[in-house]
């Protein structure tokens, strides 16, 4: 999928978190916004997943504009979104999230859920557990799971390395980036080394707007230290 934000700007009451953000995402390709606390990266991720709507600007799907499409109809258009924090059903097994999620959208039989959760071996095992018993890590692979089953074109994932343990961070890079390329992925991230490792191109938000931004190969500590505390 071609993606493209362009222009955006929010605001909570009077105060504005975005200010004219534009970029776009190429197909197959993962761009990461990096930014500190409080910079607007969940802000812009809720705006691109329909969640909130901006004061202004406009998002587009393969030149198409969503601005003003409701969140499920973006789904079945092929965004799916893991927010910060994951958000799975806790009282739900394992297995239902995931059920729950690819019935949905129609790929409840169709060998969708096998080739997802081959991906995260650990949450065959943990099948008919709830979520709520999962740790961390494995409510991450979870949320990611639920998110894939919809057969998205753009994953949107906030923050998903947030308080996990170096050997899930591992295992979610490496699904990410056999991902990649076959959809678009937007990463919001503060973990800059695996940021770094799996970026095509990047943006820096800082107070709402895009002070950098450049290919993944151009992505240096020192250039991003500024913006970013490391
Ligand atoms: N619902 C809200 N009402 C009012 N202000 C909000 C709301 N949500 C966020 N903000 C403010 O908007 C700004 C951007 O917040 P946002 O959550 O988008 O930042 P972030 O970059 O995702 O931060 P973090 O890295 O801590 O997740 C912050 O100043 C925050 O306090
Ligand atoms: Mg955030």
């Amino acid at each position: 999928m071609q993606f493209r934000v362009e222009s955006l700007d929010q605001h909570y009451g009077s105060a504005q978190v975005l200010r004219g953000v534009t970029f776009d995402i190429a197909p197959g390709e993962c761009l990461s916004v990096l930014g500190r606390n409080g910079a607007g990266k969940t802000t812009l991720l809720k705006c691109i997943a329909g969640v909130l709507r901006p004061s202004q600007g406009a998002i587009m799907m393969n030149d198409v504009d969503i601005t003003s499409w409701a969140p499920h109809r973006r789904s079945r258009a092929g965004l799916a979104y893991v927010p910060q924090g994951r958000e799975i059903f806790s009282e739900l097994t394992v297995g239902e999230n995931i059920e729950a999620a690819a019935r949905a959208h129609g790929s409840l039989r169709d060998g969708t859920i096998d080739e997802i959760v081959a991906l995260f071996p650990v949450l065959r095992e943990m099948w008919r557990r709830s979520g709520g018993a999962l740790s961390g890590g494995q409510q991450q692979q979870l949320a990611i799971a639920r998110a894939l089953v919809t057969k998205p074109q753009l994953l949107l994932l906030d923050e998903p390395t947030e308080g996990i343990q170096p050997n899930l961070v591992e295992a979610i890079r490496l699904v990410i980036e056999g991902l990649k390329t076959r959809i678009s992925v937007l990463l919001v991230e503060q973990y800059l080394d695996f940021a770094m490792s799996i970026s095509d191109s990047y943006v820096i938000l800082a107070r709402g707007a895009i002070v950098d931004s450049g290919r993944g190969d151009a992505m240096s500590r020192d250039a991003l230290s500024r913006h970013i505390s490391i």
